[in-house]
């Protein structure tokens, strides 16, 4: 036997539906990289329209990963293939499962995720923009900020919708795309897997048990009003311009810090009526959470009549 026969293949089922020419596809830069995984940016031809190529983003796994990494990637696949589109998500274009390794096609997010994004548009900041096109350095107006917010919240709406549960809702895990559309990534992650890869990818401090509701850190349970606390820290991350949430908190104490009822000052500059939002999604009393349809509602109201 050959090393290359020895070697693990695997069989996966061809969905039409969904199955492109691994020949169509060029392969170029890492975007992001896990401890088993990654994502590269691609062209691809006749993705989006026919015989048109377009850019667009690869998930693939790495050089000696397991067989459950493998089984992690097509259940992401086939969760995304389920819930459908909309606006607010990366979605799903494509996929090569057969003759050689699995790519997941997605969409492409040229502006990368919301906290950096957030972080280089802080004023007095010297972002490449500036020097590319001095010009055109958009200023982050509050109705911008509201806009965000907003579009997360729909995003979020509609994976609730599906019966999704997110599990890791935070500013890094959302992608900005053109015309400043916000894109919600990773959705389609299992929770072991996920949390798995977390421990060890983190760096610089930021554990997610500062996204995490206190029935998540307490319990390890996940539901849609977990969520929701998320979406709190998040809407918290927007109006700071891509803060740390509880820089003073050590990440094992945050329990005993929201159970003794602290939480997060109103950021300045954030009106009082997005501070309530996020109070209400850091309701310990996970029924006392608003939905996020409720949080469109509102949301929706304040970026009418803001300035
Ligand atoms: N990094 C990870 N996924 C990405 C995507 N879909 N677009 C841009 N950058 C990414």
């Amino acid at each position: 036997n050959t090393a290359e026969s020895m070697m693990s293949e695997y069989e996966l089922p061809v969905d039409v539906e969904w199955e492109v020419a691994r020949a169509g596809l060029a392969l170029g830069t890492v975007l992001g990289e896990g401890e088993f995984g990654k994502v590269v940016k691609a062209q691809c031809v006749g993705i989006l329209k026919p015989g048109q190529s377009s850019v667009v983003a690869v998930k693939m796994l790495k050089e000696g990963h397991t067989d459950a990494e493998m089984m992690a990637l097509v259940s992401e696949m086939e969760m995304m293939k389920m819930i459908g589109k909309h606006v607010n998500i990366i979605n799903l274009l494509g996929c090569c499962t057969q003759d050689g390794p699995l790519y997941v096609i997605v969409e492409y997010a040229p502006n990368g995720n919301l906290r950096e994004f957030l972080r280089n548009h802080r004023p007095g900041n010297r972002y490449e923009s500036d020097i590319q096109s001095p010009n055109e350095k958009k200023i982050l107006t509050q109705k911008d900020l509201v806009s965000f917010s907003y579009q997360v919240a729909r995003g979020m709406e509609y994976l609730a919708s599906r019966r999704c549960i997110h599990r890791d809702l935070a500013a890094r895990n959302v992608l900005v795309s053109d015309e400043f559309v916000l894109k919600i990534a990773d959705f389609g992650l299992a929770k072991d897997v996920q949390s798995h890869d977390y421990y060890r990818k983190r760096t610089e401090g930021r554990l997610p048990v500062r996204w995490m509701a206190p029935e998540s850190l307490y319990h390890k349970l996940f539901t849609t009003q977990t969520d929701v606390w998320s979406f709190g820290v998040l809407l918290w991350e927007i109006m700071t311009l891509g803060g740390t949430p509880y820089p003073s908190v050590p990440g094992q104490y945050m329990y005993q810090h929201l159970s003794a009822g602290h939480r997060m000052e109103k950021p300045p500059g954030c009106s009082l009526e997005i501070y309530m939002l996020m109070r209400e999604c850091w309701s310990f009393a996970p029924g006392d959470r608003p939905s996020f349809t409720e949080l469109v509602e509102d949301l929706d109201k304040l970026l009418t009549v803001a300035a």
